[in-house]
């Protein structure tokens, strides 16, 4: 047979490898985690684009890190994260990244997730060892890796599990006991919009994880935009001055059509 012109493994494209899914597990009422073979270096914070063939193919941030095996994990909320789902141990995805810019990881740091946001700062607090450790969540069936962070403070809207209350009280609570050098977050928008308002007060670093609709996840369509900047290129991850910079942070967001509405339209309610 002819060889092509060209070594394949050189040559970089943007398309997705196709991956064969090793393990999956249940994290909590939802959510799953799909572990899979992807032999790229990821940085934490960084996302890639997960294909489903006959589906669609959508962002998500790179959960856990283990030499050659990464996995994503997804919360179960509409049509491709239901397809998602329904994937077991042998099915295959394609994969393609990591994208973006991640977090930059700093000692005496306080690290804090909201819901399936935990997804994207977990890498980090496995490359920071023993950040203290903030998880927040609607109530006890959706708390996310509480074997993986055993000493992660908890809080609950409801009360079913540890702090009654938002993360972000929780966060207030905690500042009165400690100081921190540096807090990374993400989850829902507002709840990072309250935690840099928090952090401008205290005079403390953050950097928080953003969302948009994302279609090419590498600078060419355009749809991610915030401001000026694109959050698939210049993000996902924004520091603080940036972050107070952005004027569509916390109130804005462009729809897949493009259309910038309301942040809490552009979630259906969930933001
Ligand atoms: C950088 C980044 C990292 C992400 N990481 C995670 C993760 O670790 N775990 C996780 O569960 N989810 C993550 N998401 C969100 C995930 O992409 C959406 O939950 C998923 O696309 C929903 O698709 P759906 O068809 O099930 O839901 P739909 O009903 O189509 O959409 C539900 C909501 O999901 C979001 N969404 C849908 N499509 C996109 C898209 N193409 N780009 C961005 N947001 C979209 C919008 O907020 C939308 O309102 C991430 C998004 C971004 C931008
Ligand atoms: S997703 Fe296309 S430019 Fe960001």
């Amino acid at each position: 047979m002819q060889k092509p012109p060209f070594n394949c493994k050189e040559w970089k494209t943007e398309l997705p490898e196709m991956a064969e899914i090793t393990k999956v597990i249940q994290e909590a009422k939802d959510i799953k985690s799909f572990f899979f073979r992807f032999d790229k270096e990821v940085r934490p914070g960084q996302f890639v684009m997960i294909w489903i063939p006959c589906v669609d193919e959508k962002p998500y941030a790179v959960s856990y890190q283990k030499g050659k095996e990464m996995a994503i994990t997804s919360h179960m909320i509409g049509p491709f994260t239901k397809a998602l789902d329904r994937l077991r141990k042998g099915d295959k995805i394609g994969v393609r990244g990591p994208y973006g810019k991640g977090f930059t990881p700093k000692k005496n740091a306080c690290v804090i997730g909201g819901g399936v946001g935990m997804a994207s700062v977990s890498t980090l607090i496995d490359a920071l060892g023993n950040p203290t450790i903030l998880m927040g969540a609607k109530d006890k069936a959706h708390v996310l890796y509480k074997k993986r962070y055993p000493k992660a403070m908890i809080a609950t809207d409801d009360g079913s599990e540890g702090f009654h209350g938002f993360v972000t009280d929780q966060f207030k609570e905690q500042l009165k006991k400690k100081k921190f050098s540096m807090v990374y977050t993400c989850g829902p928008e507002i709840m990072m919009k309250k935690i840099v308002e928090i952090c401008n007060e205290k005079g403390i670093d953050c950097e928080a994880s953003v969302e948009r609709y994302m279609k090419c996840g590498y600078g060419i369509c355009g749809n991610c935009v915030i401001d000026d900047q694109l959050v698939c290129v210049d993000g996902p991850v924004f520091n603080r001055e940036k972050l107070n910079k952005l004027n569509d942070f916390g109130r804005f967001a462009h729809l897949k059509n493009g259309k910038k509405v309301a942040l809490a339209e552009y979630y259906g309610g969930r933001a």
